[in-house]
């Protein structure tokens, strides 16, 4: 009993210290380790899944075999096994309990990709600080995301759980998730660890194909999928999780360049990383390890800390010692990390849950809050005029799959969501419709994938008695997250079709697509009169679907990652390079390509023979209820050194008859560099809300190191030359400018 007390008085004495300088954490740490056997030291590089025999996990923990548990989520089990390892275990070091929370715990927020396009980092961090004071009050104290892969191919499941395809974007909302979750101190009782995942380059999928081989050079990695990474580094991210791709060669998980000599000795990460589940025994299908003592040796000395469910350092790292294959001092290293982010999250002194008089799950606040941020989230694709629906609509039609899918429209990693929270579509207007305004709802396919028309024929009958058809379609959630990589990105079952119908009844149509990925919609928007993208918007995503639909809010969404016209486009991003022969924009139409022609007469441009070159939609797109106009651009500094800002003023005019937000961002680019470079690339935005009829002038300001890039002799910095400026409301087009970096 003696020694908890140590540990406890230490601990206790460092909670009156608001932030406990990390010289003091690292005493009580080191006083923790000189108490230590060596099993207990590999222990805590251990990590199990809490879903499985508990009397087993409580007799692993008498051992002091378990430092992490993850998936439980009842805080009455939560304590009686931290109750165990406090008390019954050889050190007495506290579990840190672990969970997938992605996207909101037991309130489900829009999938990441979906909060990505509402650019709103403020609401993102206040959304994310609700879902730590949900999680941390069952006793959650460890958060696997933000998720922060670049993705540029819509083919791959996980491209929802990340922010999109832009660097820039992904950095500044993967920031805004690690604040919410970590709050102003680790050691708050409501804050939990984030964990920057999965590092790196796993967006980079070959064929979209999950957990496939990546090929991404260096240059690459550090332009375009580190930057969100090293942005949670300075962030001050507690912990990192190792990814299961081989890049280039290598797997993740052992890779010693990219989880040391990266990211702690370049980027000076002091946190703990975890590897992605059994991705340390995963070296051996990867064929660099012949069994798990080969790859807890790889991993451990790569800077792998904490061996998430491979087993391979429980029952290895004991023998690699005794044999002098693995050096007692890496494995100190790994333990004082692990312990170094137990003892800063507060477990020593406060190890149980926190006793809470009021809970703050489904809180009208928590709600309230991921209600605003599914409907910033959703992004209005067309709009012929018939949204917002007015007072002259007095029947509605509602149909579709994914009008009352409860379960689907959680998305992915929804783990604790619960459907009977979810309120959705057809709950909504059917609660909200105004009085006088009747409802037919009409459930024509049971479930995106449904293959029957049946019920096409009564459709239309009924269709042809509303005022405006209201179809919402999209995937369910299990074609969407791990795993759930698709090559085929059309409609499933019969939806296109039952658009069609509804299409030919001559009615106008609203199309509300509910999805985890872009997907290739040409001919549905065609159909449409209007045209709303919700994502998966979770638990609100009912309520936030009438207030738009109704007005009661404006869409102010912007496509976070670009819309292929369709999958062979794939990869198709807007931060593309110009190549020597950069398409003309109007290739792309078979029936233009002459007969027997001659070899050589058609374009020589980058683009295809049977589809344009752009995209169906552009990164950064999104339509609003009013219109805007952006004029006067000027550059405040046309010339700018290494060390300065380029301030940028714009003028934004809200030119239409109600109140709405635009997003102004700005786009720079290169004539030459010592190295091929994206045409533009986002380097600022700024939401802004205006009344109708108000002029606001915005200011925008691009720090210069933030144009660094991977240079021609791969050292990472910027060039001197003449800049091209494009401050617009999307990635395409807007207004033009310029400025010159001297050095
Ligand atoms: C999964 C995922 C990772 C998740 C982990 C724990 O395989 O790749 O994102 O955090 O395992 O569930």
């Amino acid at each position: 009993m003696k020694k908890y007390l140590i540990t406890f008085l230490l601990a206790f004495c460092l909670a009156f210290i608001p932030s406990a300088a990390h010289q003091e954490v690292d005493n009580i740490v080191e006083e923790i380790m000189s108490r230590m056997s060596l099993d207990d030291k590999i222990g805590q590089l251990h990590q199990i899944d809490g879903r499985t025999d508990l009397t087993k996990v409580c007799d692993m923990i008498r051992k002091g075999q378990v430092s992490s548990i993850m998936n439980i989520v009842d805080a009455s089990v939560i304590d009686s096994l931290q109750r165990i390892a406090v008390e019954e275990s050889p050190s007495g070091i506290p579990i840190l309990f672990a969970r997938d929370i992605v996207h909101g715990f037991k309130t489900i927020l829009p999938i990441p990709l979906g909060q990505a396009a509402s650019f709103d980092d403020a609401l993102i961090c206040s959304a994310a600080r609700n879902t730590a004071l949900e999680a941390t009050e069952i006793g959650i104290k460890w958060a696997f995301a933000p998720m922060m892969d670049i993705a540029r191919d819509p083919r791959w499941g996980r491209i929802a759980e990340g922010f999109g395809e832009d660097p820039y974007l992904a950095s500044r909302l993967a920031v805004s998730v690690v604040k919410g979750y970590q709050g102003d101190s680790l050691s708050d009782e409501l804050s939990m660890a984030a964990c920057a995942k999965h590092f790196a380059g796993y967006g980079a999928a070959e064929g979209g194909r999950d957990y496939n081989t990546t090929y991404v050079p260096v240059r690459s990695l550090y332009d375009t999928y580190f930057p969100p990474f090293k942005a949670c580094v300075e962030a001050g991210v507690a912990s990192f999780m190792s990814s299961f791709n081989d890049n280039d060669g290598v797997p993740a998980t052992g890779n010693r360049w990219l989880l040391t000599e990266v990211l702690r000795d370049e980027w000076g990460f002091t946190g703990m990383v975890v590897s992605d589940w059994g991705s340390v025994g995963g070296l051996i299908p990867h064929g660099v390890a012949k069994d798990k003592k080969e790859a807890a040796k790889i991993c451990l000395e790569a800077g792998c800390d904490m061996d998430m469910m491979s087993y391979s350092y429980l029952n290895n790292l004991k023998e690699l010692i005794a044999e002098g294959d693995v050096s007692m001092y890496v494995v100190d290293e790994a333990v004082r990390r692990v312990l170094r982010l137990k003892v800063r999250l507060g477990l020593l002194e406060k190890p149980y849950t926190r006793k809470t008089s009021e809970s703050v799950i489904y809180s009208e606040n928590v709600l309230e809050t991921a209600c605003r941020l599914t409907e910033e989230s959703s992004v209005l694709l067309k709009n012929d005029g018939i949204l917002p629906l007015g007072e002259d609509i007095k029947t509605v039609l509602v149909t579709g799959p994914m009008a009352d899918a409860a379960y689907d429209q959680m998305g992915t990693w929804a783990l604790d969501g619960d459907k009977a929270h979810t309120l959705t579509p057809v709950e909504a207007i059917r609660k909200n419709l105004p009085s006088g305004v009747k409802l037919i709802y009409v459930n024509s396919l049971d479930y995106p994938r449904d293959k029957s028309t049946d019920d096409f024929k009564a459709l239309k009958k009924a269709a042809r008695k509303a005022d405006v058809l209201i179809a919402f379609v999209g995937e369910e959630q299990m074609m969407s997250g791990e795993a759930h990589s698709l090559s085929d990105l059309h409609l499933q079952g019969q939806q296109s079709e039952m658009l069609e119908a509804l299409a030919s009844t001559g009615k106008p149509l609203v199309t509300v697509f509910m999805a985890g990925r872009p997907l290739v919609i040409a001919s549905e928007m065609e159909l449409s009169d209007a045209v709303l993208y919700m994502w998966h918007p979770g638990t609100m995503g009912g309520q936030a679907a009438y207030n738009l639909l109704w007005g009661k809010a404006n869409p102010s969404g912007k496509l976070p990652v670009t819309f292929p016209r369709n999958e062979g486009q794939i990869p198709i991003y807007y931060n593309h390079k110009h190549t020597s022969h950069i398409a003309k924009g109007t290739e792309g139409n078979l029936d233009n390509v002459p007969r027997e022609m001659p070899q050589s007469v058609m374009g020589h441009t980058s683009s295809y023979l049977d589809v344009a070159p752009t995209p169906l939609l552009p990164f950064g797109f999104g339509l609003s209820y009013t219109t805007f106009e952006l004029s006067n651009l000027r550059v405040e500094t046309p010339e700018v050194r290494a060390s300065d800002s380029v301030v940028v003023y714009v003028d934004v005019k809200n030119t239409g008859d109600r109140q709405g937000c635009e997003v102004v961002q700005a786009y720079t680019g290169r004539k030459s560099a010592s190295t091929t470079r994206p045409m533009k690339e986002l380097k600022a935005y700024e939401r802004v809300s205006l009344e109708a009829g108000e002029c606001r002038t915005v200011r925008l300001e691009i720090p210069v190191e933030s144009l660094a890039f991977c240079r021609k002799d791969l050292s990472w910095g910027t060039e001197p030359g003449n800049y091209v400026l494009t401050v617009g409301t999307s990635s395409e087009g807007g207004l033009v400018s310029y400025f010159k970096l001297n050095y």
